[in-house]
């Protein structure tokens, strides 16, 4: 019996895979186990390769693992794009006889066929429930919770009507029933329903950054859709009015970024969600926020670049738009998300810190987390600590922008007595009136930048995992984080020196944890998923730290297995 299962399922877009691997995993959660899912889709409707992979063990899941156990082929296109990875030991369920899939016969490769096409197409008339076939021949296959899974079919086609409900019921008993009748299992994969005492919500990471805004007491979202990251808005137009918040789709992301500011200055907590197109258009309005001091929320969800280039993928390419994007200077905190988790709480911080220092604080996700689910602890909302903006509080001679020892000054709400300035993009002096003189450019560019001078020491937001000297220390951020910890895990278990440094704050570079890091180990180890190198540039410019390199650019996500060679060649 294996503990930790990896199923991949491949098929067209449009097929239903997707729901399919979905519902697997929902069923796993709910019957106590943990679970991490994957998956890309093409960039087209309809049509194209479909993967969904996830991870199911009675224990806790670092990342989504180096490849699969479990192999499920709805055509041939997906047979022939995965089979390369089918080792011994590896089974492979697929659509045969009627299918479109021949598969050859390799050593050690376990391969039960079922006729999903037939059953679909002739037995039920109805080709969609094919998917349903498969589910139904999987369950039966490896033990997944039927009764669980017959719940989430029904909610999941109750709005298309009785009729598909009924069908896709059927099609899930006839794909277990053409199993019981006739395959022999011969393979050692079997999921166990666990007894879980753990309180748990499963979210994607677009899902995780909507519940964080909600907490954080956003009331208001704006944004312009767009791949990988419309799903948070999908998420928020359900939710954010109950809570009596505002969700509008605008007409492009420059003007969507223009309510979120018009929000905030009128004193909402705001927020807008985008991928990179859309934070290139956004830049000049960043520089406005930043220089008018009004805080914003910017959820950049990263997908492969440069232009439109790969919606559907991953990237860790942004990070040089996010904390160097626009014309002038002007401070902005950028935070980078690395799990389900980071998604709600750094959305949380990425909030508080906007209110704090009056500024765009921009959270980088990225098209992997976006779609990944996952199942976390259901978080204490009662714990968490909500920070809000210092408001003015005088009765006369406000000054918006008054030079104070922090930088920070308080703000005023529109029709507040005695608290009116106008907010501008101009230089402007402490009463907010435009003013472009030599001395007052110079004193309230300090003013800004000086607000965020110690945010190392008040927002502390690197975790290191390991105590004392080692040979290798590696630096990670974002979507790299999970496979370097499963990595670093494993190269322990083989008796290697390694530690790990995780920062979540990624700008302004945390020099001083990057040092105190650095000066612990042999050598330092950056993996990143770009070809630049965009946070080793970083830190060798603001913390002179040398660096070795490890980037990979295909829009896929590295795996535990890559980055342990690597450590195991750097050593
Ligand atoms: N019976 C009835 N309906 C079924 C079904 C069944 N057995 N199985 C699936 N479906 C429906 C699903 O409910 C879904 O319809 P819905 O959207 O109304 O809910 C639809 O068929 C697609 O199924 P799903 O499992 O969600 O996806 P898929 O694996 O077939 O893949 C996608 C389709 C996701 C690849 C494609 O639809 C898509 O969205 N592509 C990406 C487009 C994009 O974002 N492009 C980027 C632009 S920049």
């Amino acid at each position: 019996m294996a503990k930790d299962i990896v199923v991949r399922i491949g098929g067209e877009g449009g097929e239903g895979v997707i729901s399919t691997g979905d519902m697997l995993a929902r069923s796993s959660a709910r019957a106590g186990l943990e679970v991490l899912t994957s998956k890309t889709f093409p960039a087209e409707i309809k049509g194209g390769y479909a993967m969904y992979q996830f991870r199911v063990s009675a224990e806790k899941i670092l990342s989504h693992g180096d490849t699969f156990n479990i192999f499920v082929a709805f055509n041939k296109e997906a047979y022939e794009v995965n089979k390369g990875q089918l080792r011994p030991g590896t089974v492979l369920v697929y659509d045969g006889p009627g299918g479109d899939i021949e598969p050859e016969p390799i050593e050690g490769v376990i391969q039960y066929q079922v006729p999903m096409t037939r059953i679909s197409k002739v037995d039920l008339g109805s080709p969609i429930s094919k998917n349903m076939v498969a589910l139904g021949a999987v369950v039966e296959l490896f033990s997944f919770p039927m009764e669980s899974l017959k719940e989430l079919v029904r909610n999941k086609f109750k709005r298309k009507g009785e009729d598909v409900v009924n069908v896709n019921i059927k099609a899930l008993d006839s794909g277990a029933e053409y199993v019981r009748s006739n395959i022999r299992k011969t393979d050692i994969f079997y999921v166990q329903p666990q007894k879980s005492g753990q309180d748990s919500i499963i979210l994607s990471g677009n899902e995780a950054i909507g519940l964080g805004a909600l907490v954080a007491g956003c009331s208001f979202f704006s944004c312009y859709p767009i791949t990988p990251a419309t799903e948070i808005a999908n998420w928020l137009a359900k939710y954010l009015p109950k809570a009596n918040g505002v969700v509008v789709q605008a007409e492009d992301e420059i003007a969507s970024l223009g309510h979120v500011i018009g929000a905030s200055y009128a004193g909402a907590k705001a927020m807008t969600g985008t991928s990179g197109p859309g934070l290139d258009l956004m830049t000049e309005l960043l520089g406005f926020a930043s220089m008018a001091e009004l805080p914003i929320v910017i959820a950049n969800v990263q997908r492969g670049g440069p232009s439109t280039g790969l919606p559907t993928k991953s990237e860790q390419s942004d990070l040089f738009l996010a904390a160097r994007g626009g014309h002038g200077d002007f401070p902005r905190i950028v935070l980078a998300a690395a799990t389900i988790e980071d998604c709600f709480y750094l959305t949380i911080d990425a909030f508080n810190l906007a209110e704090k220092y009056q500024m765009p604080v921009i959270i980088l996700s990225d098209g992997s987390l976006a779609f990944r689910t996952e199942k976390i602890s259901r978080p204490d909302i009662s714990k968490i600590n909500i920070v809000n903006r210092e408001i003015y509080s005088g009765d006369g001679g406000y000054q918006r922008y008054e030079v104070t020892d922090s930088g920070i000054s308080p703000m005023s709400l529109p029709g507040q007595s005695g608290g009116r300035y106008i907010a501008t993009g101009l230089e402007h002096s402490e009463t907010a009136a435009p003013k472009y003189s030599d001395e007052y450019h110079t004193r309230m560019t300090e003013k800004r930048f000086k607000k965020i001078a110690n945010i190392e020491d008040e927002y502390s937001a690197s975790e290191w995992d390991g105590n004392g000297s080692a040979d290798v220390g590696i630096i990670s951020w974002g979507l790299t984080q999970c496979s370097v910890r499963e990595a670093v895990k494993r190269c322990r278990v083989a008796g290697l020196s390694v530690s790990a440094l995780y920062p979540k704050l990624v700008f302004p570079v945390p020099v001083k944890a990057i040092r105190r890091f650095a000066s612990t180990v042999k050598k330092v180890l950056i993996p990143e998923v770009n070809y630049q190198g965009q946070f080793a540039e970083l830190i060798t410019a603001h913390a002179g730290i040398k660096l070795i390199r490890y980037n990979i650019y295909g829009g896929e996500t590295f795996t535990p297995d890559q980055i342990e060679s690597k450590i195991k060649e750097v050593i």
